[in-house]
Protein backbone atom coordinates (compact mmCIF):
# COMPACT_ATOMS: atom_id res chain seq x y z
CA UNK A 1 0.00 0.00 0.00
CA UNK A 2 1.13 3.40 -1.32
CA UNK A 3 0.05 6.56 -1.13
CA UNK A 4 0.27 10.07 -0.77
CA UNK A 5 -2.30 11.94 0.63
CA UNK A 6 -3.60 15.84 1.49
CA UNK A 7 -7.53 16.89 2.31
CA UNK A 8 -6.91 20.63 3.53
CA UNK A 9 -10.32 21.69 3.72
CA UNK A 10 -11.12 23.49 7.17
CA UNK A 11 -14.41 21.52 9.05
CA UNK A 12 -16.58 23.11 10.94
CA UNK A 13 -19.43 21.29 11.96
CA UNK A 14 -22.88 21.56 13.94
CA UNK A 15 -25.77 22.96 14.25
CA UNK A 16 -26.29 26.72 14.38
CA UNK A 17 -22.60 26.89 12.38
CA UNK A 18 -23.70 28.95 10.04
CA UNK A 19 -23.67 32.05 12.35
CA UNK A 20 -19.86 31.78 11.93
CA UNK A 21 -20.14 32.12 8.46
CA UNK A 22 -19.31 35.81 8.20
CA UNK A 23 -16.03 35.74 10.11
CA UNK A 24 -14.41 32.63 8.53
CA UNK A 25 -15.03 34.24 4.88
CA UNK A 26 -13.37 37.29 6.27
CA UNK A 27 -10.38 35.96 6.65
CA UNK A 28 -10.40 35.24 3.17
CA UNK A 29 -11.78 37.89 1.44
CA UNK A 30 -13.68 41.27 1.70
CA UNK A 31 -15.65 40.88 -1.24
CA UNK A 32 -17.47 37.83 -2.09
CA UNK A 33 -19.26 35.93 -4.66
CA UNK A 34 -22.23 34.12 -3.05
CA UNK A 35 -23.41 30.96 -5.15
CA UNK A 36 -26.63 30.16 -5.05
CA UNK A 37 -29.29 27.63 -6.33
CA UNK A 38 -32.58 27.52 -7.79
CA UNK A 39 -34.34 29.37 -4.29
CA UNK A 40 -34.86 27.31 -1.87
CA UNK A 41 -32.26 28.80 -0.04
CA UNK A 42 -34.29 31.84 -0.13
CA UNK A 43 -37.27 30.12 1.04
CA UNK A 44 -35.61 28.74 4.21
CA UNK A 45 -34.66 32.15 5.31
CA UNK A 46 -30.88 30.71 5.02
CA UNK A 47 -29.85 33.08 2.58
CA UNK A 48 -31.10 35.68 4.41
CA UNK A 49 -29.16 34.56 7.28
CA UNK A 50 -25.86 33.96 5.29
CA UNK A 51 -26.01 38.00 4.11
CA UNK A 52 -26.37 39.09 7.39
CA UNK A 53 -23.66 37.11 8.76
CA UNK A 54 -21.40 38.41 6.22
CA UNK A 55 -22.67 41.49 5.97
CA UNK A 56 -21.69 41.87 10.31
CA UNK A 57 -18.71 41.10 9.15
CA UNK A 58 -18.02 43.75 6.81
CA UNK A 59 -18.22 41.38 3.84
CA UNK A 60 -19.59 43.08 0.86
CA UNK A 61 -21.79 40.47 -1.17
CA UNK A 62 -22.20 40.07 -4.91
CA UNK A 63 -24.60 37.54 -6.14
CA UNK A 64 -25.39 34.60 -8.50
CA UNK A 65 -28.30 33.18 -8.41
CA UNK A 66 -30.01 30.33 -10.32
CA UNK A 67 -27.45 27.76 -10.63
CA UNK A 68 -29.26 24.36 -11.88
CA UNK A 69 -29.43 20.69 -10.69
CA UNK A 70 -26.68 19.06 -12.87
CA UNK A 71 -24.74 22.67 -13.31
CA UNK A 72 -24.57 24.05 -17.07
CA UNK A 73 -21.10 25.58 -17.87
CA UNK A 74 -23.25 28.51 -19.07
CA UNK A 75 -23.92 29.33 -15.26
CA UNK A 76 -19.93 28.79 -14.62
CA UNK A 77 -19.48 31.30 -17.24
CA UNK A 78 -22.07 33.82 -15.52
CA UNK A 79 -20.83 33.43 -12.04
CA UNK A 80 -16.98 34.25 -13.28
CA UNK A 81 -17.94 36.87 -15.30
CA UNK A 82 -19.82 38.35 -12.16
CA UNK A 83 -16.82 37.75 -9.77
CA UNK A 84 -14.48 39.46 -12.32
CA UNK A 85 -16.73 42.20 -12.74
CA UNK A 86 -17.19 43.04 -8.82
CA UNK A 87 -13.20 42.03 -8.22
CA UNK A 88 -14.27 39.56 -5.82
CA UNK A 89 -11.43 37.95 -3.81
CA UNK A 90 -13.26 34.90 -2.20
CA UNK A 91 -16.37 32.80 -3.70
CA UNK A 92 -19.05 31.46 -1.11
CA UNK A 93 -20.93 28.09 -2.26
CA UNK A 94 -24.29 28.08 -0.58
CA UNK A 95 -26.52 25.08 -1.46
CA UNK A 96 -25.90 21.49 -2.59
CA UNK A 97 -23.62 19.47 -4.62
CA UNK A 98 -24.89 21.51 -7.75
CA UNK A 99 -23.71 24.96 -6.22
CA UNK A 100 -20.76 23.40 -4.76
CA UNK A 101 -19.69 22.59 -7.81
CA UNK A 102 -20.52 25.69 -10.06
CA UNK A 103 -19.04 27.50 -7.11
CA UNK A 104 -15.54 25.47 -7.73
CA UNK A 105 -15.41 25.92 -11.95
CA UNK A 106 -16.12 29.35 -10.83
CA UNK A 107 -13.17 30.45 -8.46
CA UNK A 108 -10.74 28.81 -11.27
CA UNK A 109 -12.76 30.24 -13.86
CA UNK A 110 -12.07 33.54 -12.54
CA UNK A 111 -8.31 33.27 -13.56
CA UNK A 112 -9.01 31.42 -17.29
CA UNK A 113 -9.17 33.37 -20.21
CA UNK A 114 -10.22 31.28 -22.59
CA UNK A 115 -13.51 29.17 -21.99
CA UNK A 116 -13.75 27.42 -18.90
CA UNK A 117 -15.23 24.20 -20.47
CA UNK A 118 -11.85 24.02 -21.33
CA UNK A 119 -10.60 22.83 -17.82
CA UNK A 120 -13.35 19.96 -17.52
CA UNK A 121 -12.12 16.28 -18.41
CA UNK A 122 -13.01 15.09 -21.88
CA UNK A 123 -11.08 11.88 -22.28
CA UNK A 124 -7.05 13.05 -22.66
CA UNK A 125 -4.67 15.21 -20.96
CA UNK A 126 -5.59 18.29 -20.52
CA UNK A 127 -3.55 21.04 -20.86
CA UNK A 128 -5.83 23.52 -18.89
CA UNK A 129 -6.54 21.47 -15.80
CA UNK A 130 -7.00 24.57 -13.17
CA UNK A 131 -4.06 25.52 -10.89
CA UNK A 132 -4.97 28.69 -9.39
CA UNK A 133 -8.73 29.62 -8.24
CA UNK A 134 -10.24 32.27 -5.68
CA UNK A 135 -10.52 31.09 -1.49
CA UNK A 136 -13.79 28.70 -1.54
CA UNK A 137 -15.75 28.83 1.38
CA UNK A 138 -18.88 25.83 1.01
CA UNK A 139 -21.88 26.33 2.99
CA UNK A 140 -23.93 22.61 2.03
CA UNK A 141 -27.49 22.34 2.64
CA UNK A 142 -27.71 19.15 1.10
CA UNK A 143 -26.27 15.98 2.55
CA UNK A 144 -24.84 13.94 -0.72
CA UNK A 145 -22.17 14.70 -2.83
CA UNK A 146 -18.92 15.62 -0.22
CA UNK A 147 -18.58 18.50 -2.08
CA UNK A 148 -17.78 20.53 0.01
CA UNK A 149 -14.92 18.49 1.96
CA UNK A 150 -13.39 17.21 -1.80
CA UNK A 151 -11.64 18.48 -5.10
CA UNK A 152 -14.03 17.41 -7.80
CA UNK A 153 -16.11 19.25 -9.37
CA UNK A 154 -18.86 17.45 -12.26
CA UNK A 155 -20.28 20.36 -14.75
CA UNK A 156 -22.31 19.74 -18.04
CA UNK A 157 -22.69 20.98 -21.29
CA UNK A 158 -26.17 21.34 -22.46
CA UNK A 159 -24.50 22.07 -26.56
CA UNK A 160 -22.52 19.01 -26.42
CA UNK A 161 -24.77 16.89 -24.20
CA UNK A 162 -21.91 15.59 -22.05
CA UNK A 163 -21.25 15.81 -17.86
CA UNK A 164 -17.66 15.32 -16.84
CA UNK A 165 -15.74 16.27 -13.85
CA UNK A 166 -12.36 18.60 -13.07
CA UNK A 167 -10.51 17.25 -9.92
CA UNK A 168 -7.74 19.22 -8.49
CA UNK A 169 -5.72 20.90 -5.92
CA UNK A 170 -7.10 24.13 -5.84
CA UNK A 171 -10.87 22.92 -5.94
CA UNK A 172 -10.44 21.97 -2.40
CA UNK A 173 -12.89 24.35 -0.63
CA UNK A 174 -10.63 26.55 2.59
CA UNK A 175 -13.34 25.80 4.89
CA UNK A 176 -16.82 23.93 4.86
CA UNK A 177 -19.44 25.20 7.05
CA UNK A 178 -21.36 22.24 7.47
CA UNK A 179 -24.68 23.09 9.57
CA UNK A 180 -26.94 20.79 9.40
CA UNK A 181 -30.01 22.71 10.56
CA UNK A 182 -29.77 24.19 7.05
CA UNK A 183 -30.56 20.81 5.39
CA UNK A 184 -34.03 20.54 7.56
CA UNK A 185 -35.77 21.53 4.66
CA UNK A 186 -34.41 19.25 2.22
CA UNK A 187 -37.31 16.93 0.89
CA UNK A 188 -37.74 13.34 1.48
CA UNK A 189 -37.47 12.23 -2.21
CA UNK A 190 -33.53 14.65 -2.23
CA UNK A 191 -32.72 13.04 0.75
CA UNK A 192 -33.22 9.51 0.41
CA UNK A 193 -31.00 10.26 -2.93
CA UNK A 194 -27.97 11.83 -1.08
CA UNK A 195 -28.38 8.58 1.16
CA UNK A 196 -28.08 6.93 -2.22
CA UNK A 197 -25.50 9.13 -3.80
CA UNK A 198 -23.56 8.79 -0.15
CA UNK A 199 -23.75 4.91 -0.02
CA UNK A 200 -22.43 4.34 -3.86
CA UNK A 201 -19.43 7.03 -2.75
CA UNK A 202 -17.90 4.18 -0.46
CA UNK A 203 -18.87 1.44 -2.55
CA UNK A 204 -17.51 2.13 -5.64
CA UNK A 205 -14.42 2.09 -4.00
CA UNK A 206 -15.11 -0.99 -2.04
CA UNK A 207 -16.26 -3.12 -4.14
CA UNK A 208 -13.94 -1.71 -6.90
CA UNK A 209 -10.54 -1.18 -4.89
CA UNK A 210 -7.59 -3.78 -4.31
CA UNK A 211 -8.15 -6.56 -1.86
CA UNK A 212 -5.46 -5.40 0.86
CA UNK A 213 -8.06 -2.39 2.14
CA UNK A 214 -9.32 -3.65 5.81
CA UNK A 215 -9.03 0.10 7.47
CA UNK A 216 -10.33 1.42 4.03
CA UNK A 217 -13.29 -1.00 4.10
CA UNK A 218 -14.26 -1.11 7.74
CA UNK A 219 -14.46 3.11 7.45
CA UNK A 220 -16.68 2.48 4.22
CA UNK A 221 -18.55 -0.30 6.27
CA UNK A 222 -19.24 2.52 8.98
CA UNK A 223 -20.45 5.35 6.42
CA UNK A 224 -23.47 2.32 4.99
CA UNK A 225 -24.13 1.45 7.93
CA UNK A 226 -24.90 5.35 9.28
CA UNK A 227 -26.26 6.51 6.17
CA UNK A 228 -28.69 2.92 6.64
CA UNK A 229 -29.59 3.51 10.12
CA UNK A 230 -29.95 7.38 10.20
CA UNK A 231 -31.18 7.87 6.70
CA UNK A 232 -34.76 6.53 7.07
CA UNK A 233 -35.36 8.66 10.19
CA UNK A 234 -34.12 11.61 8.32
CA UNK A 235 -36.32 11.10 5.61
CA UNK A 236 -39.49 9.75 8.08
CA UNK A 237 -38.85 13.28 10.32
CA UNK A 238 -37.11 16.22 8.15
CA UNK A 239 -36.21 17.89 11.07
CA UNK A 240 -34.44 15.54 13.10
CA UNK A 241 -31.50 17.18 13.29
CA UNK A 242 -29.32 14.34 14.83
CA UNK A 243 -30.32 12.03 12.04
CA UNK A 244 -29.53 15.32 9.99
CA UNK A 245 -26.12 15.35 11.02
CA UNK A 246 -24.89 12.47 11.36
CA UNK A 247 -25.77 12.04 7.59
CA UNK A 248 -23.99 15.31 6.72
CA UNK A 249 -20.84 14.09 8.17
CA UNK A 250 -21.17 10.29 6.58
CA UNK A 251 -22.02 12.05 3.25
CA UNK A 252 -18.39 13.71 3.70
CA UNK A 253 -16.34 10.87 4.88
CA UNK A 254 -17.55 9.01 2.49
CA UNK A 255 -16.15 11.46 -0.14
CA UNK A 256 -13.48 12.97 1.79
CA UNK A 257 -10.36 10.72 0.54
CA UNK A 258 -9.88 7.88 2.80
CA UNK A 259 -11.71 5.29 1.96
CA UNK A 260 -9.53 6.04 -1.54
CA UNK A 261 -5.98 6.51 -0.08
CA UNK A 262 -4.36 3.06 -0.79
CA UNK A 263 -7.35 1.53 -2.56
CA UNK A 264 -5.18 1.27 -5.97
CA UNK A 265 -8.06 3.58 -8.09
CA UNK A 266 -11.25 2.69 -7.80
CA UNK A 267 -12.12 3.86 -11.17
CA UNK A 268 -16.05 5.05 -9.81
CA UNK A 269 -18.02 2.47 -12.85
CA UNK A 270 -21.02 3.42 -11.83
CA UNK A 271 -20.60 7.33 -11.78
CA UNK A 272 -18.79 7.47 -14.96
CA UNK A 273 -21.93 5.66 -16.65
CA UNK A 274 -24.47 7.84 -14.69
CA UNK A 275 -22.87 10.48 -15.62
CA UNK A 276 -23.65 10.08 -19.26
CA UNK A 277 -27.44 8.93 -18.48
CA UNK A 278 -27.50 12.55 -16.72
CA UNK A 279 -25.84 14.11 -19.75
CA UNK A 280 -28.49 12.81 -21.75
CA UNK A 281 -31.74 12.85 -19.73
CA UNK A 282 -31.05 15.66 -17.36
CA UNK A 283 -31.89 13.36 -14.26
CA UNK A 284 -31.34 13.41 -10.75
CA UNK A 285 -27.72 12.26 -9.99
CA UNK A 286 -28.73 9.76 -7.51
CA UNK A 287 -31.89 8.26 -8.95
CA UNK A 288 -29.53 7.43 -11.73
CA UNK A 289 -27.14 5.78 -9.51
CA UNK A 290 -29.91 3.45 -7.91
CA UNK A 291 -30.81 2.48 -10.90
CA UNK A 292 -27.14 1.12 -12.01
CA UNK A 293 -25.67 0.71 -8.99
CA UNK A 294 -27.56 -2.95 -7.89
CA UNK A 295 -27.55 -4.15 -12.05
CA UNK A 296 -23.76 -3.27 -11.85
CA UNK A 297 -22.97 -5.01 -8.92
CA UNK A 298 -24.90 -7.95 -10.35
CA UNK A 299 -22.31 -7.88 -13.50
CA UNK A 300 -19.06 -7.37 -11.34
CA UNK A 301 -20.11 -9.96 -8.42
CA UNK A 302 -19.30 -12.55 -10.47
CA UNK A 303 -15.74 -11.73 -10.72
CA UNK A 304 -15.14 -10.34 -7.69
CA UNK A 305 -17.42 -12.69 -5.11
CA UNK A 306 -15.35 -12.46 -2.62
CA UNK A 307 -15.83 -8.54 -1.82
CA UNK A 308 -19.35 -8.64 -2.27
CA UNK A 309 -19.73 -11.72 0.12
CA UNK A 310 -17.80 -9.61 2.73
CA UNK A 311 -20.56 -6.34 2.12
CA UNK A 312 -23.41 -9.15 2.43
CA UNK A 313 -21.84 -10.44 5.96
CA UNK A 314 -20.99 -7.22 7.22
CA UNK A 315 -23.42 -4.90 5.80
CA UNK A 316 -26.99 -7.07 5.77
CA UNK A 317 -25.97 -10.14 8.56
CA UNK A 318 -26.16 -12.37 5.57
CA UNK A 319 -23.81 -15.89 6.59
CA UNK A 320 -22.11 -17.45 3.43
CA UNK A 321 -21.04 -21.02 2.75
CA UNK A 322 -17.51 -19.55 2.09
CA UNK A 323 -15.72 -16.93 0.45
CA UNK A 324 -16.76 -17.62 -3.09
CA UNK A 325 -20.66 -18.14 -2.00
CA UNK A 326 -21.99 -15.97 -5.55
CA UNK A 327 -25.22 -17.29 -3.68
CA UNK A 328 -24.69 -15.27 -0.90
CA UNK A 329 -23.07 -11.68 -2.80
CA UNK A 330 -25.90 -11.80 -4.98
CA UNK A 331 -28.45 -11.95 -2.07
CA UNK A 332 -26.91 -8.82 -0.44
CA UNK A 333 -27.41 -7.24 -3.55
CA UNK A 334 -30.75 -8.00 -3.31
CA UNK A 335 -31.19 -6.59 0.11
CA UNK A 336 -29.34 -3.35 -0.94
CA UNK A 337 -31.62 -3.04 -4.18
CA UNK A 338 -34.40 -3.50 -1.38
CA UNK A 339 -33.24 -0.50 1.17
CA UNK A 340 -33.07 1.80 -1.79
CA UNK A 341 -36.53 0.78 -2.76
CA UNK A 342 -37.37 1.34 0.83
CA UNK A 343 -36.73 4.85 0.60
CA UNK A 344 -38.56 5.57 -2.62
CA UNK A 345 -35.59 5.52 -4.50
CA UNK A 346 -36.18 3.75 -8.28
CA UNK A 347 -34.48 0.83 -9.17
CA UNK A 348 -34.77 1.11 -12.92
CA UNK A 349 -35.10 2.71 -15.53
CA UNK A 350 -38.37 2.95 -17.06
CA UNK A 351 -39.28 4.43 -13.16
CA UNK A 352 -37.71 7.57 -15.07
CA UNK A 353 -38.99 6.95 -18.67
CA UNK A 354 -36.20 6.17 -19.89
CA UNK A 355 -35.93 3.39 -22.49
CA UNK A 356 -33.48 1.41 -24.06
CA UNK A 357 -32.75 3.04 -27.64
CA UNK A 358 -29.70 4.98 -27.05
CA UNK A 359 -28.12 2.44 -24.17
CA UNK A 360 -25.02 2.04 -27.04
CA UNK A 361 -24.80 5.52 -27.41
CA UNK A 362 -24.65 5.83 -23.52
CA UNK A 363 -21.76 3.30 -23.93
CA UNK A 364 -19.55 4.59 -26.58
CA UNK A 365 -19.81 8.11 -24.49
CA UNK A 366 -18.75 6.84 -21.40
CA UNK A 367 -16.23 5.34 -22.42
CA UNK A 368 -14.92 8.18 -25.03
CA UNK A 369 -14.66 10.32 -21.80
CA UNK A 370 -13.13 7.77 -19.63
CA UNK A 371 -10.97 4.68 -20.73
CA UNK A 372 -8.27 3.32 -19.38
CA UNK A 373 -6.32 3.32 -22.38
CA UNK A 374 -7.51 -0.39 -24.03
CA UNK A 375 -10.84 1.04 -24.64
CA UNK A 376 -12.67 -0.25 -21.48
CA UNK A 377 -14.00 1.84 -18.72
CA UNK A 378 -11.70 1.64 -15.08
CA UNK A 379 -13.56 -0.50 -12.73
CA UNK A 380 -13.02 -4.20 -11.14
CA UNK A 381 -13.48 -6.25 -13.57
CA UNK A 382 -12.97 -3.16 -16.52
CA UNK A 383 -15.82 -3.05 -18.09
CA UNK A 384 -16.05 -3.36 -22.43
CA UNK A 385 -18.75 -1.31 -24.22
CA UNK A 386 -20.86 -4.98 -24.49
CA UNK A 387 -20.22 -5.34 -20.59
CA UNK A 388 -21.91 -1.58 -20.27
CA UNK A 389 -24.62 -2.20 -22.69
CA UNK A 390 -25.51 -5.38 -20.77
CA UNK A 391 -25.68 -3.44 -17.40
CA UNK A 392 -27.73 -1.02 -18.69
CA UNK A 393 -30.17 -3.07 -20.17
CA UNK A 394 -30.37 -5.04 -16.97
CA UNK A 395 -31.30 -1.72 -15.38
CA UNK A 396 -34.04 -0.88 -18.10
O1 LIG B 1 -31.45 24.64 -6.45
P1 LIG B 1 -32.15 24.76 -5.14
O2 LIG B 1 -33.34 25.64 -5.18
O3 LIG B 1 -31.21 25.08 -4.02
O4 LIG B 1 -32.81 23.31 -4.82
C1 LIG B 1 -32.04 22.13 -4.74
C2 LIG B 1 -32.24 21.22 -5.94
O5 LIG B 1 -33.52 21.37 -6.49
C3 LIG B 1 -32.57 21.30 -3.61
N1 LIG B 1 -32.02 21.69 -2.31
C4 LIG B 1 -30.73 21.81 -1.94
N2 LIG B 1 -30.65 22.15 -0.64
C5 LIG B 1 -31.92 22.27 -0.19
C6 LIG B 1 -32.79 21.97 -1.25
N3 LIG B 1 -34.14 22.01 -1.11
C7 LIG B 1 -34.63 22.34 0.09
N4 LIG B 1 -33.84 22.62 1.16
C8 LIG B 1 -32.49 22.60 1.06
N5 LIG B 1 -31.74 22.83 2.14
O6 LIG B 1 -32.18 19.98 -3.93
C9 LIG B 1 -32.16 19.84 -5.35
C10 LIG B 1 -30.89 19.12 -5.75
O7 LIG B 1 -29.75 19.92 -5.49
P2 LIG B 1 -28.32 19.52 -6.06
O8 LIG B 1 -27.34 20.50 -5.58
O9 LIG B 1 -28.42 19.29 -7.54
O10 LIG B 1 -28.11 18.07 -5.37
P3 LIG B 1 -26.82 17.29 -4.95
O11 LIG B 1 -26.24 17.85 -3.72
O12 LIG B 1 -27.25 15.88 -4.93
O13 LIG B 1 -25.78 17.55 -6.13
C11 LIG B 1 -25.84 16.82 -7.32
C12 LIG B 1 -24.74 17.25 -8.27
O14 LIG B 1 -23.45 16.96 -7.71
C13 LIG B 1 -22.69 16.13 -8.63
C14 LIG B 1 -23.77 15.41 -9.36
O15 LIG B 1 -23.32 14.84 -10.56
C15 LIG B 1 -24.81 16.49 -9.57
O16 LIG B 1 -24.43 17.31 -10.66
N6 LIG B 1 -21.72 15.35 -7.88
C16 LIG B 1 -20.68 15.99 -7.33
C17 LIG B 1 -19.69 15.32 -6.65
C18 LIG B 1 -18.54 16.03 -6.04
N7 LIG B 1 -18.32 17.28 -6.35
O17 LIG B 1 -17.81 15.47 -5.27
C19 LIG B 1 -19.70 13.87 -6.50
C20 LIG B 1 -21.01 13.26 -6.82
O18 LIG B 1 -20.80 11.92 -7.15
C21 LIG B 1 -21.77 13.91 -7.90
O19 LIG B 1 -21.38 13.45 -9.18
ZN1 LIG C 1 -22.25 10.71 -6.59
Amino acid sequence: MQFEFENPTRIVFGAGSLARLGEIVARYGKRALLVTGGGSVKKSGTFDRAVKSLADAGVEVFECSGVEPNPKISSVRRGAATARENACDVIVALGGGSTMDASKAISAAVFYDGDPWDMIYHGQPNPHVPTKALPLIAVPTLAATGSETNCGAVISNAETTEKSFMSTDCLYPKVAVMDPELTASVPKDQTAYGVCDLITHVTEVYLNAADTTPLQDRISEGVILTAMEYGPKAIANGNDIEARAQVQWAASVALIGWTQAGAGGAGFPVHMIEHTVSAFHDITHAAGLAIINPAWMRFAAKSNTKKFVQFAERIFGLTAKGPDDLGCALAGIDRFEAFLKSIDCPTRFSELGIDGSQIETYAKETLRIINDGKGNLPARPPMTEADIVAVLRAAL
